[in-house]
């Protein structure tokens, strides 16, 4: 779960590898570090902490070179400290990593019975001391890290930079995320696009068990067997303004404003207002499979999970197939009952998540169809999956998951409509009122935001001291309660928990008293009555209710101490529009305590340890 970046080409690297630092910090943060070729030897730079920390040591250094490669890190083997932060250097060979090397222990063993002097607790210094003793065997950089590679099981993304040959580097894959950008007469590699997107559009993802030599002319990449792999590039439109905070003050921010622009992205080209219908999606199915189809489960982890439960509601309620939802760190290792005729959804942002991704090939290993909602392209979870239904938000930097969460409810209730109608649930006028509705989203969260914002951030200002917020929800609203609860809580470090309005009376209204903030989320649908009942339950507790509740809606307003109003839609699109409220809530909460919004403590975007 680090960072990795690599350059080699005609400019000054340093700028270069700070800068793909600076975008790959949402994957760790606890330090960071540069090794630069100055034309005689690799110079190291470290520091712990911030990556600004770095960027003080390399202004005073000021390393020359022009092949370098770079690391932000979040510990795994070894607390953050200057020594085991990346590079690390041995004899002349550096090497940054993104992973777990699982046969660590039986390898720093080997090598120190061998006469190596380790220095740090990290995995990664035993696969720099591996390939430099194959250089010092008279290996070259290719031959020697293929070598290493032999003797190493695990995860890596690694780039590997020689003092004997400056001039390249090395990079290898297995189960962590690389990418190769093509520049002209430059080549870069890093572990995901916005890193080198300013730099090129031109990308070529490396599959697991692969390496290649990046020189300034181009990339080779060969399998560890050594035969060679011909890939074509893939022009990626993200622009780099898209990832940059466009004048807003934190990119959770911006990225909350973003969701009406990710909705028309996600949408478009899937919806068919004139036929009224959802074209065939890219969801490896045809009619014929969808008639099949016995079971669904969802997989995911986070606020992807919650996108998932919503998911799991969408499609019952409209294609009728059976369908679970399964946290994927719970349903891996359990042997569940899961094979063919199953149709396996795993939903995750980076598509990188290795809970979700050991899940997901388990089922396929037993015979389901994997289909893949994530955003990332390219990532492991959709290379692994029979189809790869991507959300098109653009890059989500910010820690805390929002535009991705309501593309992903959007990618779930397309399938769930596609499902429905082509195993006939859905006929087509029903379809057609479906579809219709879905393409007003995001005027609609256009307007929810811009009308919600003010009010929002001066009922969070309110209760920003509070110690425990509870969230209420029914029916497709619970998952939304969940997600407002995990959103407070990762950004402002507020205890909250969200639960099944119709829970509240089997233990948690014990909690209730009058310094407990309650949101409930009350829009008009088929559990409005009963979730109003639990309201009008928390008010004669003296709790402080704000109710999330349909524009217009007064029996709400009168039971309320705050009144969020969203616009009037059907029962399924009641999430896209109640979620957006409670993002801006955390987020002023936590704008109010003044944490790192961003890059919430103890976090990381990508999760890719188990
Ligand atoms: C979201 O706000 C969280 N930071 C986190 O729960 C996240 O959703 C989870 O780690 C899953 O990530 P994924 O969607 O990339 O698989």
């Amino acid at each position: 779960m680090c960072g990795i970046v690599g350059y080699v080409g005609g400019a000054e690297c340093a700028p270069i590898l700070l800068d793909g630092l600076r975008r790959l910090e949402y994957r760790g943060y606890d330090s960071a570090g540069t090794a630069i070729f100055d034309g005689q030897r690799i110079g190291v730079l470290r520091a712990v902490g911030k990556l600004r920390n770095l960027e003080k040591a390399v202004d005073e250094a000021k390393p020359a070179g022009t092949t370098g490669i770079g690391h932000t890190r979040w510990a795994t083997h070894g607390r953050p400290s200057e020594v085991n932060a990346h590079p690390h250097l041995v004899g002349d060979v550096a090497v940054v990593h993104n992973g777990i090397i699982e046969n660590h222990l039986a390898l720093r063993a080997r090598l120190s019975a061998a006469g190596a002097t380790i220095q740090s607790d990290t995995d990664t210094e035993l696969v720099a001391h591996l390939i430099d003793s194959h250089v010092r065997a008279g290996e070259g950089l290719e031959g020697a890290v293929r070598a290493a590679l032999r003797e190493l099981h695990g995860a890596y993304a690694l780039a590997v930079l020689s003092a004997r040959e400056p001039e390249r580097l090395v990079v290898a894959k297995n189960a962590s995320p690389l990418v190769i950008g093509l520049g002209d007469g430059e080549t870069y590699c890093g572990s995901d696009i916005p890193a080198l997107l300013p730099y090129t559009r031109d990308m070529v993802f490396l599959e697991d068990g692969e390496m290649a030599v990046l020189e300034r002319g181009g990339a080779r990449i060969t399998r560890l067997d050594g035969t060679l792999v011909e890939r074509e590039p893939r022009y990626i439109d993200w622009s780099p303004v898209m990832a940059e905070k466009a004048g807003f003050k934190h990119f959770m921010l911006k990225e909350i404003f973003e969701q009406p622009r990710a909705m028309e992205d996600t949408l478009r080209g899937r919806l068919d207002r004139e036929r009224g219908d959802i074209n065939e999606l890219e969801i490896g199915l045809d009619a014929s499979a969808a008639a099949a189809v016995r079971r669904v489960y969802l997989l995911a982890c986070g606020t992807s999970y919650h996108a998932a439960m919503t998911g799991r509601y969408f499609i019952e309620r409209l294609a009728r197939v059976p369908a679970t939802v399964e946290i994927a760190s719970e349903f891996r290792g359990r042997s569940p009952v899961v094979g063919e005729g199953d149709l396996v959804i795993a939903v995750s942002q980076s598509g990188e998540t290795l809970d979700t991704l050991v899940a997901a090939k388990e089922a396929k290993a037993n015979g389901a169809k994997v289909l893949a909602i994530a955003n990332v392209i390219g990532s492991a979870i959709p290379r692994m999956a029979d189809g790869a239904f991507y959300t098109h938000a653009g890059p989500e930097i910010g820690v805390a998951s929002t535009k991705c969460f309501t593309t992903q409810l959007a990618n779930l209730l397309m399938v769930a409509i596609w499902l429905a109608n082509r195993r006939g649930h859905l006929d087509a006028d029903a379809t057609r009122a479906l579809v219709e509705d879905m393409a007003r989203l995001p005027h609609l969260m256009r307007d929810t935001l811009m009308s919600t914002r003010q009010l929002v951030a001066n009922i969070a200002k309110r209760y920003n001291d509070a110690r425990d917020v509870l969230f209420l929800g029914r029916g497709p609203s619970f998952p939304i309660a969940l997600e407002g609860a995990l959103k407070l809580k990762e950004i402002s470090y507020v205890h909250a928990e969200g639960y099944a309005a119709g829970e509240m009376k089997h233990g948690p209204i014990a909690l209730i008293d009058a310094a407990v903030p309650v949101l409930v989320l009350c829009p008009k649908d088929a559990w409005y009555e009963r979730t109003l009942g639990n309201l009008e339950e928390a008010r004669a507790r003296e709790a402080q209710v704000i109710a999330i509740a349909t524009e217009g809606d007064e029996a709400a307003r009168n039971v309320s101490h705050d009144l969020v109003e969203i616009p009037s839609v059907r029962e399924e699109l009641t999430p896209f529009l109640t979620v957006l409220p409670l993002q801006l809530y955390a987020y002023y909460v936590a704008d109010f305590k003044g944490t790192d919004v961003d890059q919430p403590r103890n976090l990381a975007k990508t999760v890719t340890v188990e």
